[in-house]
Protein backbone atom coordinates (compact mmCIF):
# COMPACT_ATOMS: atom_id res chain seq x y z
CA UNK A 1 0.00 0.00 0.00
CA UNK A 2 1.25 3.45 -0.71
CA UNK A 3 1.01 6.60 1.65
CA UNK A 4 -2.06 8.95 0.89
CA UNK A 5 -2.10 10.81 -2.43
CA UNK A 6 -3.25 14.27 -2.12
CA UNK A 7 -6.21 13.98 -3.95
CA UNK A 8 -7.92 10.58 -1.84
CA UNK A 9 -10.97 11.65 0.22
CA UNK A 10 -12.36 8.96 2.76
CA UNK A 11 -16.64 9.13 4.01
CA UNK A 12 -17.25 6.94 7.23
CA UNK A 13 -20.80 6.65 8.01
CA UNK A 14 -21.76 5.27 11.43
CA UNK A 15 -25.21 3.99 11.78
CA UNK A 16 -27.63 1.98 13.70
CA UNK A 17 -27.35 -1.04 11.62
CA UNK A 18 -23.90 -1.15 10.29
CA UNK A 19 -20.72 1.44 9.28
CA UNK A 20 -20.03 2.28 5.91
CA UNK A 21 -16.36 3.35 4.93
CA UNK A 22 -15.94 4.79 1.41
CA UNK A 23 -12.42 5.83 -0.59
CA UNK A 24 -12.60 7.84 -3.67
CA UNK A 25 -10.32 9.57 -5.38
CA UNK A 26 -11.08 13.47 -6.69
CA UNK A 27 -10.71 12.94 -10.61
CA UNK A 28 -11.08 16.53 -11.21
CA UNK A 29 -10.89 19.96 -9.43
CA UNK A 30 -13.59 21.75 -10.65
CA UNK A 31 -16.54 23.57 -8.09
CA UNK A 32 -18.28 19.61 -8.43
CA UNK A 33 -15.39 17.83 -8.65
CA UNK A 34 -16.18 14.35 -10.15
CA UNK A 35 -15.13 11.45 -7.57
CA UNK A 36 -13.70 8.19 -8.10
CA UNK A 37 -14.91 5.11 -5.71
CA UNK A 38 -11.73 3.15 -5.36
CA UNK A 39 -13.26 1.39 -2.21
CA UNK A 40 -16.08 0.67 -0.31
CA UNK A 41 -17.41 -1.65 2.70
CA UNK A 42 -19.98 -1.89 5.36
CA UNK A 43 -19.63 -3.69 8.29
CA UNK A 44 -22.36 -4.83 10.64
CA UNK A 45 -22.87 -3.28 14.02
CA UNK A 46 -25.09 -2.12 17.40
CA UNK A 47 -22.25 0.03 18.70
CA UNK A 48 -24.51 3.01 17.88
CA UNK A 49 -27.69 3.80 18.28
CA UNK A 50 -29.33 6.93 16.24
CA UNK A 51 -26.01 8.57 16.11
CA UNK A 52 -25.00 8.00 20.19
CA UNK A 53 -22.49 5.89 20.76
CA UNK A 54 -23.29 2.80 23.13
CA UNK A 55 -20.59 0.77 23.03
CA UNK A 56 -17.02 2.29 22.25
CA UNK A 57 -15.18 -0.89 22.18
CA UNK A 58 -17.96 -2.42 19.41
CA UNK A 59 -18.37 0.82 17.47
CA UNK A 60 -14.13 0.67 17.42
CA UNK A 61 -13.90 -2.66 16.06
CA UNK A 62 -16.95 -1.79 12.81
CA UNK A 63 -14.84 1.00 11.88
CA UNK A 64 -11.66 -0.64 11.78
CA UNK A 65 -13.23 -3.58 9.74
CA UNK A 66 -14.94 -1.30 7.22
CA UNK A 67 -12.12 1.17 6.79
CA UNK A 68 -9.34 -2.01 6.46
CA UNK A 69 -11.65 -3.77 4.03
CA UNK A 70 -12.26 -0.11 1.92
CA UNK A 71 -8.45 0.37 1.92
CA UNK A 72 -7.94 -3.32 0.90
CA UNK A 73 -10.11 -2.97 -1.85
CA UNK A 74 -9.31 0.31 -2.87
CA UNK A 75 -5.08 -0.90 -2.52
CA UNK A 76 -4.41 2.88 -0.48
CA UNK A 77 -4.07 3.65 3.18
CA UNK A 78 -6.03 6.48 4.20
CA UNK A 79 -5.41 8.76 7.53
CA UNK A 80 -7.89 11.52 7.43
CA UNK A 81 -12.00 10.60 6.77
CA UNK A 82 -15.45 12.84 7.07
CA UNK A 83 -17.76 11.45 9.47
CA UNK A 84 -21.48 11.01 9.32
CA UNK A 85 -23.40 13.05 11.96
CA UNK A 86 -27.08 12.81 12.72
CA UNK A 87 -29.77 12.12 15.68
CA UNK A 88 -32.11 13.98 17.91
CA UNK A 89 -28.75 15.43 19.35
CA UNK A 90 -28.23 17.58 16.69
CA UNK A 91 -29.70 21.15 16.86
CA UNK A 92 -30.77 23.49 14.20
CA UNK A 93 -31.74 27.10 13.62
CA UNK A 94 -31.41 30.41 12.22
CA UNK A 95 -29.54 33.49 13.60
CA UNK A 96 -29.41 36.78 12.48
CA UNK A 97 -25.94 39.23 12.24
CA UNK A 98 -25.46 42.43 10.72
CA UNK A 99 -22.17 43.98 10.01
CA UNK A 100 -20.16 47.32 8.17
CA UNK A 101 -18.84 46.96 4.79
CA UNK A 102 -15.17 48.70 5.52
CA UNK A 103 -14.34 48.85 1.65
CA UNK A 104 -16.27 50.59 -1.22
CA UNK A 105 -17.79 46.87 -2.08
CA UNK A 106 -18.74 43.94 -0.27
CA UNK A 107 -15.45 41.56 -0.27
CA UNK A 108 -14.56 37.93 0.78
CA UNK A 109 -14.02 38.77 4.27
CA UNK A 110 -16.73 41.31 4.89
CA UNK A 111 -19.07 37.91 4.39
CA UNK A 112 -16.64 35.45 6.27
CA UNK A 113 -17.09 38.32 9.71
CA UNK A 114 -21.36 38.63 9.23
CA UNK A 115 -20.97 35.03 9.31
CA UNK A 116 -18.93 34.87 12.20
CA UNK A 117 -21.73 37.70 13.81
CA UNK A 118 -24.27 35.54 13.24
CA UNK A 119 -22.68 32.09 14.47
CA UNK A 120 -21.30 33.99 17.67
CA UNK A 121 -24.05 32.79 19.64
CA UNK A 122 -24.36 31.16 22.88
CA UNK A 123 -25.18 26.99 22.28
CA UNK A 124 -25.44 26.20 25.74
CA UNK A 125 -22.56 24.56 27.30
CA UNK A 126 -23.05 21.10 26.15
CA UNK A 127 -23.39 22.04 22.41
CA UNK A 128 -21.11 23.05 19.25
CA UNK A 129 -21.27 24.47 15.87
CA UNK A 130 -20.91 21.59 13.14
CA UNK A 131 -22.17 24.02 10.16
CA UNK A 132 -23.24 27.43 9.69
CA UNK A 133 -24.65 28.07 6.30
CA UNK A 134 -25.51 31.54 4.88
CA UNK A 135 -28.62 31.36 3.81
CA UNK A 136 -29.59 34.98 2.72
CA UNK A 137 -28.62 38.57 2.71
CA UNK A 138 -29.44 41.59 3.04
CA UNK A 139 -27.54 44.65 1.94
CA UNK A 140 -28.95 48.09 3.43
CA UNK A 141 -32.55 47.23 2.32
CA UNK A 142 -32.39 45.37 -0.30
CA UNK A 143 -33.20 41.82 0.65
CA UNK A 144 -33.00 37.91 -1.23
CA UNK A 145 -29.38 38.38 -1.84
CA UNK A 146 -27.61 34.85 -2.34
CA UNK A 147 -24.16 36.22 -3.70
CA UNK A 148 -23.28 39.75 -2.15
CA UNK A 149 -19.36 39.66 -3.37
CA UNK A 150 -18.73 42.52 -5.42
CA UNK A 151 -21.95 44.74 -4.56
CA UNK A 152 -22.17 48.04 -3.13
CA UNK A 153 -23.51 48.60 0.31
CA UNK A 154 -22.52 50.33 3.54
CA UNK A 155 -24.66 47.77 5.91
CA UNK A 156 -24.73 43.75 5.11
CA UNK A 157 -27.20 41.50 7.07
CA UNK A 158 -27.03 38.03 6.86
CA UNK A 159 -29.28 34.91 7.95
CA UNK A 160 -27.25 31.77 8.80
CA UNK A 161 -28.46 28.51 9.32
CA UNK A 162 -26.62 26.77 12.68
CA UNK A 163 -26.24 23.70 13.22
CA UNK A 164 -25.17 22.37 16.92
CA UNK A 165 -24.27 18.88 18.05
CA UNK A 166 -24.80 17.72 21.75
CA UNK A 167 -20.19 17.88 22.39
CA UNK A 168 -20.32 14.46 24.45
CA UNK A 169 -21.54 12.45 21.40
CA UNK A 170 -18.99 13.93 19.48
CA UNK A 171 -16.10 12.91 21.48
CA UNK A 172 -17.66 9.72 21.81
CA UNK A 173 -17.58 9.09 18.06
CA UNK A 174 -14.37 10.94 17.82
CA UNK A 175 -12.57 8.47 20.10
CA UNK A 176 -13.92 5.42 18.68
CA UNK A 177 -12.42 6.69 14.92
CA UNK A 178 -9.19 7.67 16.90
CA UNK A 179 -9.03 4.33 18.15
CA UNK A 180 -9.54 2.76 15.45
CA UNK A 181 -6.05 4.95 14.01
CA UNK A 182 -8.26 7.21 11.96
CA UNK A 183 -8.06 10.92 12.62
CA UNK A 184 -11.87 13.21 11.93
CA UNK A 185 -11.07 15.71 8.95
CA UNK A 186 -14.94 16.61 9.77
CA UNK A 187 -17.67 16.01 11.31
CA UNK A 188 -20.73 16.41 8.76
CA UNK A 189 -24.30 16.79 9.08
CA UNK A 190 -25.61 13.67 7.64
CA UNK A 191 -28.69 15.05 5.37
CA UNK A 192 -26.82 17.70 4.23
CA UNK A 193 -24.40 14.81 3.28
CA UNK A 194 -26.83 12.85 1.44
CA UNK A 195 -28.33 16.10 -0.85
CA UNK A 196 -24.79 16.27 -2.39
CA UNK A 197 -24.89 12.57 -3.37
CA UNK A 198 -28.98 12.73 -4.25
CA UNK A 199 -30.21 16.40 -5.03
CA UNK A 200 -29.89 17.79 -8.89
CA UNK A 201 -29.68 21.17 -8.51
CA UNK A 202 -33.19 22.26 -9.55
CA UNK A 203 -34.65 20.05 -7.06
CA UNK A 204 -32.58 21.65 -4.57
CA UNK A 205 -33.68 25.54 -6.34
CA UNK A 206 -37.51 24.57 -6.53
CA UNK A 207 -38.17 23.28 -3.11
CA UNK A 208 -38.16 19.47 -2.08
CA UNK A 209 -37.58 17.41 0.98
CA UNK A 210 -35.29 14.41 1.67
CA UNK A 211 -36.87 11.89 4.02
CA UNK A 212 -34.05 8.95 4.94
CA UNK A 213 -35.53 5.82 6.05
CA UNK A 214 -32.62 4.33 8.56
CA UNK A 215 -32.65 1.48 10.61
CA UNK A 216 -32.29 3.82 13.81
CA UNK A 217 -33.78 7.18 12.32
CA UNK A 218 -35.90 9.11 10.00
CA UNK A 219 -34.24 12.32 8.80
CA UNK A 220 -36.20 14.91 7.27
CA UNK A 221 -34.66 17.67 5.79
CA UNK A 222 -35.66 20.62 3.49
CA UNK A 223 -34.09 22.15 0.67
CA UNK A 224 -35.84 25.38 -0.79
CA UNK A 225 -34.06 28.35 -3.03
CA UNK A 226 -30.65 26.64 -3.24
CA UNK A 227 -30.20 25.60 0.55
CA UNK A 228 -30.74 23.66 3.48
CA UNK A 229 -34.01 25.34 5.43
CA UNK A 230 -35.15 22.66 8.17
CA UNK A 231 -33.93 19.63 9.49
CA UNK A 232 -35.11 17.20 12.44
CA UNK A 233 -34.79 13.38 13.53
CA UNK A 234 -37.29 11.03 14.46
CA UNK A 235 -36.57 7.73 16.21
CA UNK A 236 -39.63 5.88 13.95
CA UNK A 237 -37.80 3.82 11.45
CA UNK A 238 -36.95 0.71 10.30
CA UNK A 239 -35.95 -1.19 13.68
CA UNK A 240 -39.90 -0.86 14.25
CA UNK A 241 -40.75 -2.12 10.95
CA UNK A 242 -38.63 -5.41 11.89
CA UNK A 243 -40.15 -5.54 15.26
CA UNK A 244 -43.40 -5.62 13.97
CA UNK A 245 -41.82 -8.72 11.74
CA UNK A 246 -40.73 -10.20 14.63
CA UNK A 247 -44.01 -10.42 16.51
CA UNK A 248 -46.28 -10.54 12.99
CA UNK A 249 -43.88 -13.49 11.70
CA UNK A 250 -42.76 -15.43 14.67
CA UNK A 251 -39.17 -14.56 13.58
CA UNK A 252 -35.85 -13.84 15.24
CA UNK A 253 -34.71 -10.04 14.40
CA UNK A 254 -32.16 -11.23 12.17
CA UNK A 255 -34.57 -13.58 10.60
CA UNK A 256 -36.75 -10.54 10.55
CA UNK A 257 -34.24 -8.26 8.85
CA UNK A 258 -33.37 -10.87 6.02
CA UNK A 259 -36.99 -11.35 5.14
CA UNK A 260 -37.39 -8.01 5.16
CA UNK A 261 -34.48 -7.23 2.39
CA UNK A 262 -35.40 -10.34 0.27
CA UNK A 263 -39.24 -10.63 0.50
CA UNK A 264 -40.35 -7.21 1.69
CA UNK A 265 -42.68 -4.67 -0.19
CA UNK A 266 -43.92 -1.37 1.19
CA UNK A 267 -47.26 -1.48 -1.06
CA UNK A 268 -49.74 -4.39 -0.25
CA UNK A 269 -51.85 -4.47 -3.88
CA UNK A 270 -48.26 -4.53 -5.63
CA UNK A 271 -48.00 -8.10 -3.87
CA UNK A 272 -49.71 -10.82 -5.76
CA UNK A 273 -52.06 -12.56 -3.17
CA UNK A 274 -50.78 -16.18 -4.39
CA UNK A 275 -47.11 -15.04 -3.47
CA UNK A 276 -45.70 -17.21 -0.51
CA UNK A 277 -42.15 -17.62 0.98
CA UNK A 278 -40.41 -19.72 3.20
CA UNK A 279 -39.92 -18.68 6.93
CA UNK A 280 -37.55 -20.50 8.75
CA UNK A 281 -38.56 -22.99 11.06
CA UNK A 282 -37.53 -24.28 14.56
CA UNK A 283 -36.71 -28.13 14.95
CA UNK A 284 -40.02 -27.86 16.43
CA UNK A 285 -42.36 -25.70 14.02
CA UNK A 286 -41.47 -27.67 11.55
CA UNK A 287 -41.00 -25.99 7.69
CA UNK A 288 -43.11 -23.12 7.71
CA UNK A 289 -44.30 -20.53 4.98
CA UNK A 290 -46.15 -16.91 4.91
CA UNK A 291 -48.05 -15.08 2.50
CA UNK A 292 -45.97 -12.43 1.01
CA UNK A 293 -49.01 -10.57 0.93
CA UNK A 294 -49.07 -10.61 5.08
CA UNK A 295 -45.78 -9.42 4.77
CA UNK A 296 -46.26 -6.38 3.03
CA UNK A 297 -49.31 -5.65 4.83
CA UNK A 298 -46.97 -5.30 7.88
CA UNK A 299 -44.45 -3.72 6.41
CA UNK A 300 -46.91 -1.09 4.42
CA UNK A 301 -48.63 -0.74 7.74
CA UNK A 302 -45.71 0.50 9.57
CA UNK A 303 -44.18 2.31 6.87
CA UNK A 304 -47.52 4.66 6.51
CA UNK A 305 -47.09 5.52 9.39
CA UNK A 306 -43.11 6.33 9.51
CA UNK A 307 -43.94 8.62 6.45
CA UNK A 308 -46.99 10.46 7.87
CA UNK A 309 -44.83 11.59 10.52
CA UNK A 310 -42.28 12.66 7.83
CA UNK A 311 -45.44 14.39 6.57
CA UNK A 312 -45.87 16.27 9.85
CA UNK A 313 -42.90 17.35 10.29
CA UNK A 314 -42.87 18.90 7.12
CA UNK A 315 -45.98 20.50 7.94
CA UNK A 316 -44.81 21.86 10.81
CA UNK A 317 -41.96 23.51 9.23
CA UNK A 318 -44.12 25.27 7.11
CA UNK A 319 -43.45 23.75 3.68
CA UNK A 320 -45.78 21.16 2.37
CA UNK A 321 -47.41 23.58 -0.22
CA UNK A 322 -43.60 24.74 -1.11
CA UNK A 323 -42.05 21.32 -2.54
CA UNK A 324 -42.64 21.39 -6.61
CA UNK A 325 -39.89 19.09 -6.83
CA UNK A 326 -41.64 16.55 -4.49
CA UNK A 327 -39.71 14.28 -2.09
CA UNK A 328 -36.20 11.83 -2.37
CA UNK A 329 -36.22 9.18 -0.10
CA UNK A 330 -32.75 8.01 0.76
CA UNK A 331 -31.40 5.34 3.44
CA UNK A 332 -31.93 1.34 3.53
CA UNK A 333 -35.87 1.86 4.17
CA UNK A 334 -36.01 3.60 0.13
CA UNK A 335 -34.72 -0.04 -1.29
CA UNK A 336 -38.26 -1.34 -0.01
CA UNK A 337 -40.24 -2.37 -3.28
CA UNK A 338 -43.52 -0.23 -3.58
CA UNK A 339 -42.04 2.74 -1.17
CA UNK A 340 -42.42 4.96 -4.13
CA UNK A 341 -46.25 3.99 -4.30
CA UNK A 342 -46.61 4.35 -0.82
CA UNK A 343 -44.79 7.68 -0.38
CA UNK A 344 -46.92 9.36 -3.55
CA UNK A 345 -49.95 8.15 -1.83
CA UNK A 346 -48.52 9.61 1.70
CA UNK A 347 -47.10 13.06 0.25
CA UNK A 348 -49.10 13.23 -2.63
CA UNK A 349 -46.33 14.54 -4.23
CA UNK A 350 -43.48 13.62 -6.65
CA UNK A 351 -41.70 10.61 -4.88
CA UNK A 352 -38.69 9.31 -6.26
CA UNK A 353 -35.60 7.34 -4.82
CA UNK A 354 -32.69 8.73 -4.13
CA UNK A 355 -29.85 6.60 -5.51
CA UNK A 356 -26.23 8.37 -5.47
CA UNK A 357 -24.61 8.00 -9.26
CA UNK A 358 -23.88 11.14 -10.44
CA UNK A 359 -20.13 12.92 -10.85
CA UNK A 360 -18.90 9.70 -9.91
CA UNK A 361 -16.92 6.71 -11.32
CA UNK A 362 -14.96 3.78 -10.80
CA UNK A 363 -16.79 1.34 -8.76
CA UNK A 364 -19.55 2.87 -8.96
CA UNK A 365 -22.01 -0.40 -8.20
CA UNK A 366 -20.93 -0.62 -5.22
CA UNK A 367 -22.67 2.69 -4.07
CA UNK A 368 -25.91 2.71 -6.48
CA UNK A 369 -28.23 1.93 -3.75
CA UNK A 370 -30.73 4.61 -1.51
CA UNK A 371 -28.89 3.31 1.73
CA UNK A 372 -25.12 4.74 0.24
CA UNK A 373 -26.37 8.32 0.21
CA UNK A 374 -24.85 9.41 2.88
CA UNK A 375 -21.42 8.15 2.40
CA UNK A 376 -21.25 8.74 -0.81
CA UNK A 377 -22.40 12.67 0.10
CA UNK A 378 -19.66 12.50 2.70
CA UNK A 379 -17.27 11.58 0.34
CA UNK A 380 -18.85 14.56 -2.23
CA UNK A 381 -18.49 17.07 0.43
CA UNK A 382 -14.82 16.04 1.33
CA UNK A 383 -14.07 16.48 -2.01
CA UNK A 384 -15.28 19.91 -2.25
CA UNK A 385 -13.57 20.81 1.08
CA UNK A 386 -10.60 19.61 -0.82
CA UNK A 387 -10.45 21.42 -4.11
CA UNK A 388 -11.84 24.81 -2.20
CA UNK A 389 -9.31 24.91 0.25
CA UNK A 390 -6.56 23.90 -1.81
CA UNK A 391 -5.89 20.36 -1.67
CA UNK A 392 -6.47 17.45 1.62
CA UNK A 393 -4.42 18.51 4.17
CA UNK A 394 -2.87 15.26 6.25
CA UNK A 395 -1.83 16.09 9.70
CA UNK A 396 -2.97 18.70 11.94
CA UNK A 397 -2.93 22.53 11.24
CA UNK A 398 -1.47 24.46 13.68
CA UNK A 399 -3.98 26.58 15.54
CA UNK A 400 -2.63 29.91 13.80
CA UNK A 401 -3.55 28.68 10.50
CA UNK A 402 -7.11 27.26 12.08
CA UNK A 403 -7.65 30.59 13.20
CA UNK A 404 -7.12 32.68 9.81
CA UNK A 405 -9.05 29.16 8.16
CA UNK A 406 -11.76 29.22 10.01
CA UNK A 407 -13.51 32.35 9.06
CA UNK A 408 -12.68 31.19 5.65
CA UNK A 409 -14.00 27.57 6.04
CA UNK A 410 -17.80 28.71 7.33
CA UNK A 411 -18.03 30.86 4.28
CA UNK A 412 -16.84 28.45 1.78
CA UNK A 413 -19.70 25.84 3.99
CA UNK A 414 -22.07 28.64 1.75
CA UNK A 415 -21.51 26.53 -0.80
CA UNK A 416 -23.11 23.80 0.75
N1 LIG B 1 -33.48 -4.00 0.48
C1 LIG B 1 -34.10 -3.57 1.57
N2 LIG B 1 -35.43 -3.63 1.70
C2 LIG B 1 -36.04 -3.20 2.82
N3 LIG B 1 -35.42 -2.66 3.87
C3 LIG B 1 -34.10 -2.55 3.80
C4 LIG B 1 -33.36 -3.00 2.67
N4 LIG B 1 -32.06 -2.73 2.90
C5 LIG B 1 -31.99 -2.17 4.12
N5 LIG B 1 -33.22 -2.08 4.68
C6 LIG B 1 -33.57 -1.54 5.99
O1 LIG B 1 -32.96 -0.26 6.14
C7 LIG B 1 -32.58 -0.06 7.48
C8 LIG B 1 -31.10 0.34 7.53
O2 LIG B 1 -30.92 1.49 6.77
P1 LIG B 1 -29.57 2.34 6.85
O3 LIG B 1 -28.43 1.46 6.52
O4 LIG B 1 -29.79 3.55 6.03
O5 LIG B 1 -29.57 2.70 8.40
P2 LIG B 1 -28.39 3.13 9.38
O6 LIG B 1 -27.58 4.18 8.73
O7 LIG B 1 -27.65 1.92 9.86
O8 LIG B 1 -29.20 3.68 10.62
P3 LIG B 1 -29.45 5.18 11.11
O9 LIG B 1 -29.10 6.08 9.97
O10 LIG B 1 -30.90 5.21 11.45
O11 LIG B 1 -28.57 5.34 12.30
C9 LIG B 1 -32.82 -1.35 8.22
O12 LIG B 1 -34.03 -1.20 8.96
C10 LIG B 1 -32.99 -2.39 7.09
O13 LIG B 1 -33.88 -3.40 7.45
MG1 LIG C 1 -27.77 6.21 8.46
Amino acid sequence: MSGEPQRLVAALDVGSTRVAALIGEISDLSRNPRVRILGAATERTNGIRRGVVRDIEETTRAITKALKDAQVMAGVEVGTIYCGVAGEHVAARSSHGVVSVTGSEIRTSDVARVNDVASNISFGRDHELLHAIAQDFRIDQQEGITEPIGMTGSRLEAEVYLVTVLSSALQNLRKCVERAGYRVGEFVLEPLAASLAVLTPDERELGCAIVELGGGSTNVSIFHSGKIRHTASSTFAGGHVTNDLVHGLQVTQLDAERIKERFGAAYEPLVPETDIFQLPGTPGQGPRTAHRRVLAHIMHMRLQEVLELALDEISRAGYRQRLPAGIILTGGGAATPGIVELGREVFALPVRVGTPGDHLTGLVDSVESPRMAVPVGLLMYGAKQAVTTGGLQEGRRSPAVEKVLGPVKRWLQDNF
